[in-house]
């Protein structure tokens, strides 16, 4: 007799995994928008140091981590939510604040995630066309507000497609909004996105939203994505309170958070990062633009591509692959077509402009 699961894993789409793991040391590993440097030796230590503690459960109320973010953003600790990476923040606020009869709002295409939170909750997911440049179309996602919207994510800088909108408008945005609905601006690449502002800027924004979340990551700039630590700074404590209780007490591991409070310690080293995947991708985006092709205004640690032709992408795909340069296909992110290119060394970025103009050459 076949296991009977619920129903719900019938409606929940499954993840598009990034592959090629298995495809050894020389590859150009572009396709998970992750950092193409090494964590700060420090941070290393610091995990190492945690783990001849691990006989115990860690510190459940994380005091540590929350106390290093409180000093950098000025949030109070009782609005500073933490999580195994920000995905399980964001998979948390879901059944928070989702169930049927509800309904949330986001882009699309965006973040790959937010897909499940409909499904998963039995709440209605109304996904928002982008506009012509790829960007968050804020005006038309006010529109689809209405009294039944308990959440609405703008991700923003927006994965794939990198595009950023102004604080300005999601100020805007955050006005027309009745205060019941929850909006959480997804700021997993705030650190490269210097068209938005530095990493105060949206902070600004919560004094006057208690309904906003901002939704952080030590995944991407602070190279720290193999350990999963995410963070929230929320407007009102009891949008914390209610993560906390939705959860097992013990989320985030020693060693993540040891080494996420040593990482906040070295701005020095996410500087040089950010400037590097600064320059990166404007090398990048003229690369590409040479070979004949559209890409998007990046403000995060990748670029998105426009191929001439939607038939395109397979042989394109298959090509780099066997030129090991792993990129992520539109095809699996909601548009067919496209490529999302992360940033990574200098060297591995020439590779992939090389294999390009070879490919598109045949
Ligand atoms: C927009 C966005 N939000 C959230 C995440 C989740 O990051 P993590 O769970 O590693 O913190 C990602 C990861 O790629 C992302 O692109």
């Amino acid at each position: 007799m076949a296991i009977e699961f619920g129903e719900r894993i019938r409606r929940i789409p499954a993840y598009p995994l990034a592959a090629g793991y298995d495809l050894g040391q020389d590859t150009a590993m572009l396709a998970s928008n992750e950092s193409c440097f090494a964590p700060h030796p420090e941070a290393v230590a610091a995990a190492h140091r945690a783990l001849a503690g691990v006989h115990r459960y860690p510190d459940p109320s994380y005091v540590a981590l929350r106390t290093a973010l409180r000093a950098r953003y000025g949030v109070p600790r009782e609005r500073i939510a933490l999580g195994n990476g920000s995905c399980d923040l964001l998979l948390t606020l879901g059944d928070a604040l989702l169930e049927p009869g509800a309904e949330v709002v986001y882009a699309w295409p965006a973040f790959s995630e937010y897909r499940h939170l409909g499904p998963a909750s039995g709440a209605r997911a109304i996904e928002v066309p982008l506009d012509a440049e790829d960007r968050h179309d804020l005006a038309a996602m006010a529109a689809e507000v209405t009294v039944a919207t308990r959440l609405v994510l703008i991700c923003n800088p927006n994965n794939p497609t990198s595009t950023s909108v102004a604080l300005e408008d999601v100020d805007a945005f955050l006005r027309s909004v009745p205060d019941h609905v929850c909006v959480v601006l997804d700021e997993a690449y705030v650190e490269f996105a210097l068209a938005v502002g530095d990493t105060y800027a949206s902070v600004e924004l919560l004094r006057r939203w208690p309904n906003l979340v901002l939704l952080r990551t030590f995944s991407k700039a602070y190279g720290l994505a193999g350990l999963r630590v995410g963070y929230g700074l929320c407007g009102s404590e009891a949008v914390r309170a209610a993560v906390d209780q939705m959860r097992q007490p013990f989320y985030l591991n020693m060693a993540a958070q040891a080494a996420a409070v040593v990482a906040l310690e070295h701005q020095d080293e996410v500087e040089r990062r950010v400037a590097h995947a600064v320059a990166a991708r404007m090398a990048l985006a003229d690369g590409v633009r040479e070979l004949g092709l559209w890409v998007a205004d990046s403000d995060t640690n990748f670029v998105w591509i426009h191929l001439r032709n939607e038939e395109d992408e397979p042989q394109i795909l298959d090509g780099l692959r066997e030129r090991r340069v792993l990129v992520r296909a539109g095809a699996a992110l909601g548009r067919p077509g496209s490529l999302r290119v992360t940033v990574g060394t200098d060297g591995e970025n020439r590779r992939f402009l090389a294999a390009m103009s070879e490919l598109l050459d045949r």
